[in-house]
């Protein structure tokens, strides 16, 4: 075990975990930030997505130990207010339907129009692609991200 300081949501937070821990427990178990779900586990659902350094990474695949001084960002920090245009867009178009794995939908979404403030169709698609919904609001999802891109 050791001692990290990471910056998560704005706050200078401490953790003591092995060095192989990775950020998905730290976020759940540790901190209680609990709204970044496990899916797989090992990349592959997309359900753990955070902002890692502004950019959408699976909290499954980093280990606590290579995060260092770079920022984290949770869904329960993707705005104070809940008025992130990915927010807005996602209660317009209701986009949930279990809601389990739209945290990390929202995460990448919102990744991707910080990248591509206004994708096209196939860009969105291909953007999204690794996010998986077993419930399939994909289409929901794609009108949504459309929405949010109008401002
Ligand atoms: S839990 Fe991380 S990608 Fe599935
Ligand atoms: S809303 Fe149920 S898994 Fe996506």
């Amino acid at each position: 075990m050791a001692q990290y300081t990471i910056k998560v949501n704005g706050k200078s937070l401490q953790v003591e975990v092995d060095a192989d821990t990775p950020m998905l427990w730290v976020l759940r178990d540790h901190l209680k930030l609990l709204g970044t779900k496990f899916g797989c586990g090992i990349g592959q659902c997309g359900a753990c997505t955070i902002h890692f350094d502004g950019v959408a990474t699976r909290s499954c695949l980093i280990p606590i130990s290579a995060v260092g001084e770079s920022p984290i960002t949770t869904i329960e920090g993707l705005s104070e207010e809940y008025n992130h245009p990915i927010q807005k867009a996602w209660l317009a178009h209701d986009v949930p339907q279990c809601g389990y794995c739209q945290s990390g939908q929202m995460m990448n979404a919102a990744s991707l129009l910080k990248q591509n403030p206004n994708p096209s169709d196939k860009e969105i698609e291909a953007a999204m692609h690794g996010n998986i919904c077993r419930c399939g609001t994909y289409i929901r999802i794609k009108a949504a991200i459309k929405t949010a891109a109008k401002g």
